[in-house]
């Protein structure tokens, strides 16, 4: 991938929004379905609790959230978007989620569609998006990080299930000058040789359907994962697109005021950091409250610490995703979004 193509123009961040189903989960109540604790979930992965979405809630309506979130923060009107880009690997629909979102929030002049890239779904799209705006063929975008693992993991497996929850998140990008630019630099990566690490594969269910011929029923199989293996992938690789994103733009690592990474286990954000030499305070963190949310972590994530604070107009923040495929990206942004923003 030739990542150093001649660029017309830029993008820049301008709005942040997330959403979070309202039932909670904590490790204690976990505890009452499976052999585990609080103190073994809380030592190996930083988790307390996370979020699962119940009857009257649905992805789409927490996408919807985010995005009118983001919108506002913004300061659009929802029918001057021309992109929504919903990375999701659980849609409501297999045939996309994103038009739906579309139709909710009113934007009739976006075209709508879903990308699916596991837990690097986001960067994946983000990515994606910017192409879009850098080269002058659309003007506003939203891209949302949406996942909902709570109905693809299998509840009575207690090496998996203490790990994920539900969410979304949103962000609205906008084309700038190439002067102006807030995507610095980014790369991305797959490796299909190691899929089987984890993966949410469709059941291997073949039903009768007239004389010799059968058809595969639509059902998936819950999520399987080698978590020792998945371990390693990351505290490797993502040190590793990191470094190569920081020299191939030029960016000490020193310059970097927010290391935002796809919230899996804090072991493996604190891991990624001490290779990269960035101490932990400037680490981002809320899986504590909400687990892994697959392609939602990295946007709500943003969101809360837009909101609360810490990331300001102007910061520069490292980010990566990273999961299934395998798959891992990297992008080093500027956050431009307006000034003082806090509710
Ligand atoms: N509660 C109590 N005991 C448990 C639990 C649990 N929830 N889960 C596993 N154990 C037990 C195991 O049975 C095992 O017991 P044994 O020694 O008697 O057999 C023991 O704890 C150790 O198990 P390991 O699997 O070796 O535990 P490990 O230290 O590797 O931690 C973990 C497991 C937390 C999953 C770790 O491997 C990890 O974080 N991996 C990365 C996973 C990840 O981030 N996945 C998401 C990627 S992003 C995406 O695309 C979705």
């Amino acid at each position: 991938m030739d990542v150093n193509q001649p660029i017309l123009g830029g993008i820049a961040l301008r709005g942040s929004g997330s959403a979070i189903p309202s039932q909670q989960l904590t490790n204690g109540q976990l505890g009452l379905r499976v052999d585990t604790s609080d103190e073994w979930i809380r030592s190996r992965t930083g988790i307390a609790s996370r979020r699962v979405l119940g009857p009257g809630e649905t992805l789409t309506s927490l996408s919807k959230n985010a995005c009118s979130r983001a919108l506002e923060m913004a300061d659009w009107d929802p029918e001057s978007i021309d992109l929504i880009l919903m990375a999701t690997s659980t849609p409501d629909d297999l045939f996309g989620s994103a038009p739906k979102v579309q139709s909710l929030i009113g934007a009739k002049n976006a075209v709508a569609f879903d990308l699916t890239a596991a837990c690097s779904g986001f960067i994946f799209s983000l990515v994606t998006a910017s192409q879009f705006l850098r080269n002058g063929s659309m003007k506003r975008a939203l891209v949302i990080g949406a996942d909902q693992l709570s109905s693809w993991v299998d509840w009575d497996d207690r090496r998996t299930c203490v790990l994920f929850g539900d969410g979304a998140g949103a962000i609205a990008l906008e084309k700038t000058s190439k002067n102006e630019d807030g995507l610095i630099g980014f790369q991305l990566k797959s490796d299909g040789t190691r899929g089987d690490y984890l993966n949410l594969n469709q059941a291997n269910n073949y039903i009768p359907l007239v004389t010799d011929n059968s058809y595969q029923e639509g059902r998936f199989s819950p999520i399987q994962m080698n978590g020792q293996e998945v371990y390693k992938f990351a505290v490797r690789e993502v040190p590793g697109i990191l470094q190569q994103l920081l020299r191939e733009t030029s960016t000490d690592s020193d310059n970097i005021d927010w290391l935002l990474l796809h919230q899996a286990n804090q072991r493996i954000l604190d891991a990624v950091a001490d290779r990269l030499k960035i101490p932990h305070s400037k680490v981002l963190s809320n899986l504590e409250n909400y687990g892994n949310t697959s392609a939602a972590t990295i946007p709500l994530m943003l969101d809360e610490a837009v909101r609360n604070g810490q990331i300001k107009s102007g910061n520069l923040i490292a980010s990566s995703g990273f999961g299934a495929g395998l798959s891992w990206g990297a992008v080093l942004i500027k956050w431009q979004g307006p000034l003082g923003f806090n509710k």
